[in-house]
Order: structure tokens, then C-alpha cells, then sequence
């Protein structure tokens, strides 16, 4: 008798079916915990390299390894049931070759189980897209600032804001679509640039930073919690502040501790 399992999780074709519909919803999550939490309003989690900065406080994303992003994809995948779940290659993992990244690919989806992974990259990118995409493995493509080539840029200004590059960023996003990406993140680039190529492509765009005519939003799900308050780009809304809470947290704890009224019981369990 198979086994078959009785949730039904969010594929990469269903989000590619979500063009011109509902709004996608998509956050990023590291862990299992926060997973558990986002996962029945997300229709989409991104496992993003920005753990790197997230939880092991790097300047950028260049230092994270493949390992890393196993090991907490596999822990989001734990978390949830629902949505789908993408795990970024980082990195190193994948821009030498077409073989490299299908290597490194398949890595991720055997070892987190995941359903899908994203790749930074425009044009250049088209070739290896296409090679995975025909051989099982979902991609979603991400243009416009890519944090990976922070070195090469020399900053994280937005792109896109020249006539010359918003007009290399529309041929990236075509050929990305063209190769058999199902899906495009947008990060800081113009509203009226981001508008334009939601227009054209027949695959969901998916911005952060970058307007509101994209066909989703994605939000580090820190940043919208308030985790951090000397990050704060102009583009996040922030709905919490966690930070606070935990600091106040923390004061009534030691508060209690030092006044032994810790534990509320005092007799040992
Ligand atoms: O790593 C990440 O969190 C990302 C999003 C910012 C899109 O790639």
C-alpha cells in the first residue's frame, strides 16, 4: 500500500497559475518555529540567504554555504505543511557551471525536501535556468539589486534607475521567463520598471522594494517584526516590535530573578 500524504503543500505550478489572480504572499523564515507560525498565511516561504545576516549577523550574504542553507531548509520544511517552501543557493553553489548548480540543486531538494529553489541572476543565468527547469527542478529567478554581487555594485542602492539598465533588467526578466523560471523576485528597482515587466511577463513577479503593481510581496520576516532597529529601509513596513517586547521581556525577567520572586513556585518540580 503507498503512503500518501493528506496536506496538500503549495507547488511551484500553483503559484505560476496565481498571474493576473490573487496577491502571492511570501516571507522568508530560517527556522522551524517561525515556519509554524507564517506558514497558514504565506503562500509561499522563502528560505533566503539572508540568514546569513539574520542569524549569524555577516555584513552580506557572499560568506553562506550550501550547508547552511540545507540545514535550515530542512528545519522549515519541519515547521510547515502549507506553503511552498524555497530555498536559495547561495553563493558559489551554482554560477561555474550549469552541472554545478544541478548538483547543488539536487542537494537542496533531497536534503530539505523543499519544492522549489531561487537563483540570483539575470541573462547569464538563462542557460543553467533552462538546464534545471528541464530536469525537475523548479526555479524562481531574482533580478535587480542581488545581493550575492554586492562586491561587484559597491553598495545596495536600488538598480534599474538609468534608462540603460532598467532596459538590461527588462531583457533579464524575459529571458528568465524565456528559460522556464516560474517565478521572478524584484528587489529595489523602480515601481514604474517593476509595473512594466509585471505587464509583460506571463510568470508572477514578486517585489520587494520594488512598488506595489507586482503580482506578490516578499518581506525578510524580521525586518517586518521590528527585530532589528538600526535596519530599517524605507520599503518595510514594520506590523511588530519584537525587539522592544524582548527587552522588556528580558528586564522583567531579571527583574523577578533578582527579586526571587523566579520561579512563581518555589518548591522544585
Ligand atoms: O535572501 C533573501 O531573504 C531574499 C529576499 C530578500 C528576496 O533573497
Amino acid at each position: 500500500m503507498s503512503v500518501q500524504s493528506t496536506i496538500k503543500r503549495k507547488t511551484a505550478p500553483d503559484i505560476r497559475a496565481r498571474k493576473n489572480g490573487e496577491p502571492i504572499v511570501m516571507l522568508t523564515s530560517y527556522h522551524a518555529h517561525t515556519a509554524a507560525l507564517v506558514d497558514r498565511y504565506c503562500d509561499v516561504i522563502l528560505v533566503g540567504d539572508s540568514l546569513g545576516n539574520v542569524m549569524h549577523g555577516f555584513e552580506t550574504t557572499v560568506p553562506v554555504t550550501l550547508d547552511m542553507m540545507i540545514l535550515q531548509g530542512h528545519a522549515v520544511m519541519r515547521g510547515s505543511q502549507h506553503a511552498l517552501v524555497v530555498v536559495d543557493m547561495p553563493f558559489g553553489s551554482y554560477e561555474a557551471s550549469k552541472e554545478q548548480a544541478f548538483h547543488s540543486a539536487v542537494r537542496i531538494l533531497k536534503e530539505t525536501h523543499c519544492g522549489a529553489i531561487k537563483l540570483e541572476g539575470g541573462a547569464r543565468m538563462a542557460e543553467t535556468i533552462a538546464f534545471l527547469s528541464e530536469r525537475g527542478v523548479p526555479v524562481m529567478g531574482h533580478i535587480g539589486l542581488t545581493p550575492q554581487s554586492i562586491h561587484q555594485f559597491g553598495g545596495f542602492t536600488p538598480r534599474g534607475a538609468t534608462p540603460d539598465e532598467a532596459k538590461q533588467l527588462l531583457k533579464d526578466a524575459k529571458s528568465l521567463e524565456e528559460a522556464g523560471a516560474f517565478s521572478i523576485v524584484l528587489e529595489k528597482i523602480p515601481a514604474t520598471l517593476a509595473a512594466k515587466m509585471t505587464k509583460s511577463l506571463k510568470i508572477p513577479t514578486i517585489g520587494i522594494g520594488a512598488g506595489m503593481h507586482c503580482d506578490g510581496q516578499i518581506l525578510v520576516v524580521s525586518d517586518m517584526l521590528g527585530l532589528y532597529e538600526d535596519f530599517h529601509p524605507r520599503f518595510v513596513r514594520r506590523y511588530a516590535h519584537l525587539s522592544e517586547t524582548i527587552r522588556q521581556s528580558v528586564a522583567g525577567y531579571v527583574k523577578d530573578v533578582k527579586e526571587e520572586k523566579f520561579p512563581i513556585q518555589k518548591e522544585s518540580y
